[in-house]
């Protein structure tokens, strides 16, 4: 336990938290499911803007939440590329549906025309920033991919901030149309700041704790993943990030 840094401290809350709101999103998917094909509703789905659109957002979005926080501990990045890479591929993929959902549903949503707009351009910038992070590692740029990954995790963790600031704009006197966007916008803006002050603080991913010799923890030369931090360099990239 001497080993674990605070980054690493902070991944692990990291994990318990996206496991536990993932898991609720999946939950919630699947009772949508099921009272959409007619099934039992003992907990009662609650009324959705466009259902089966929703279904598809929870299902996606938890699994992102679940897959996507995996991916920011170095120690799993160097042990194994091909874990980090499907596992990429697979977040991504889920954001991309996850946030043409949201934006779907935002549109339809029975909330103020203000948080509406708002919810919509947050689902399209989040599925940019996941755009351009996927773009950056096929381009081989490895610490810009990163950079943008974070940003894109950050807007993922709107779904984990978010009802703080909808329950603290409830319990104030603001109106509802004003309250709701106010809290759409802060919730956004506070994980898009957090982010920044992330990658300002930390530009490279965590260097594995004193152990095992590096070699160990990054297998053979060939399929050794370029440091999450590294800037890009010349020349043919290691085949494990080829795919990005
Ligand atoms: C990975 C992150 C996300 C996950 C796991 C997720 C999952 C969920 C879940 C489970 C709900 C239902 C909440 C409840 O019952 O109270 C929900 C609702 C909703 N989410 Fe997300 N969400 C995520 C991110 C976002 C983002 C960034 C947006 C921004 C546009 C968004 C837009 C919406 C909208 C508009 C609804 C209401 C849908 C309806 O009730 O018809 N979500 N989301």
């Amino acid at each position: 336990m001497n080993n674990v840094d605070g980054r690493q401290w902070a991944w692990l809350g990291l994990i318990m938290i996206c496991l536990a709101y993932g898991g609720f999103a999946l939950v919630s998917g699947v009772v949508e499911f099921v009272a959409l094909v007619g099934g039992p509703d003992p907990v009662g789905a609650k009324v959705r803007a466009v259902p089966p659109v929703f279904v598809v957002h929870a299902l996606t979005g938890g699994t992102a939440l679940a897959v996507g926080a995996v991916q920011f501990n170095g120690r799993l990045l160097r042990a194994s590329p091909a874990f980090h890479r499907w596992a990429g591929r697979t977040y991504v993929a889920c954001i991309w549906i996850t946030s043409v959902a949201a934006l779907w549903s935002a549109v339809f949503f029975d909330v103020p025309i203000g948080g509406r707009v708002a919810l919509a351009v947050l689902a399209a910038h989040w599925f940019a920033a996941t755009t351009i992070a996927y773009r950056m590692v096929r381009r081989r740029r490895i610490a810009e991919h990163r950079r943008w990954m974070i940003r894109s995790f950050a807007l993922s963790l709107f779904f984990v901030t978010f009802p703080l600031w909808t329950a603290a704009a409830a319990a104030s006197p603001l109106p509802e149309q004003v309250g709701y966007p106010l809290a759409v916008v802060a919730a956004w803006g506070l994980n898009v700041v957090l982010a920044e002050i992330w990658i300002a603080r930390y530009p490279t991913v965590a260097s594995p704790p004193a152990g095992p010799p590096a070699s160990r923890l990054a297998g053979p030369p060939a399929s050794r993943p370029a440091d999450c931090g590294d800037e890009p360099t010349p020349g043919p990239a290691p085949a494990s990030l080829g795919a990005g």
